[in-house]
């Protein structure tokens, strides 16, 4: 049974982990902190808690692809964008996030947001999603990359794959053997034919979970 108490505690812990500037250093003890969080806690704050080796890999992989601007969608509360960003040398690499449902972000019952979250609203997501728009989203730069961690809205995510003209997709989710649905899957994400896609890299985060780097085909 979680405890309210322990759980306001434990995200004034991470709030001030992650606040200030120098706080992009306490990446580690962050995780180590979430370590010691219950099943539920850590949910909340972000469906898979990678490693610092995960994190690592992760880092020198968009390295090597000079990968340095991503857009994260349905990134929630931001905390695994911060974490990738506090991995990265300083500036190396800039994660931008996007959300839907601006009012529940803002309101007292949602976590606090780690880095500076865009908004979308489903209503009128059709008619404002366009290659512009994802630029804006990441203060005027096109993105290099699009990042789906955990995400499950096949339409949504067909709609954000059409408007993007960047060459990067990183799915991040279960391994199929988990049993737990994602759409996209990173191993079976079902592409469609219009851009032709490759997987060109995997990366394993945790026993359970993948990273799966898709490069658009000339
Ligand atoms: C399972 S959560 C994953 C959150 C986060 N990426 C993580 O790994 O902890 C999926 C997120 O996708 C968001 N989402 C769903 N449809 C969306 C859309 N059309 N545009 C932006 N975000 C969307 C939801 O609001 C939700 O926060």
């Amino acid at each position: 049974m979680p405890n309210a108490q322990s759980d306001r505690d434990a995200l004034e812990a991470v709030y001030e982990l992650t606040q200030g500037a120098t706080a992009q250093r306490n990446w580690r003890k962050l995780l180590i902190l979430g370590d010691t969080f219950d099943v539920q806690l850590k949910r909340k704050l972000l469906w898979i808690w990678p490693t610092a080796k995960n994190l690592m890999q992760f880092q020198l992989k968009l390295n090597e692809l000079r990968i340095q601007n991503v857009l994260s969608i349905g990134c929630g509360n931001g905390l695994l964008e911060w974490l990738l960003t506090a991995v990265g040398a300083e500036d190396s690499l800039r994660v931008y996030g996007l959300e839907r449902d601006a009012n529940w972000w803002r309101s007292k019952y949602a976590i606090r947001s780690f880095i500076p979250l865009n908004y979308i609203e489903s209503s009128e997501y059709n008619c404002q999603l366009s290659g512009d728009f994802l630029r804006q989203c990441c203060c005027g730069l096109p993105p290099q990359a699009l990042l789906f961690c955990y995400f499950n809205n096949r339409v949504a995510f067909l709609e954000y794959l059409s408007a993007f003209a960047g060459s990067w997709l990183i799915i991040i989710g279960p391994q199929p053997s988990l049993g737990i649905h994602t759409d996209p899957n990173p191993l079976q994400p079902e592409l469609p034919d219009c851009n032709r896609w490759a997987l060109h890299s995997l990366i394993n985060w945790t026993e359970h979970n993948v990273v799966a780097l898709y490069k658009k085909l000339p």
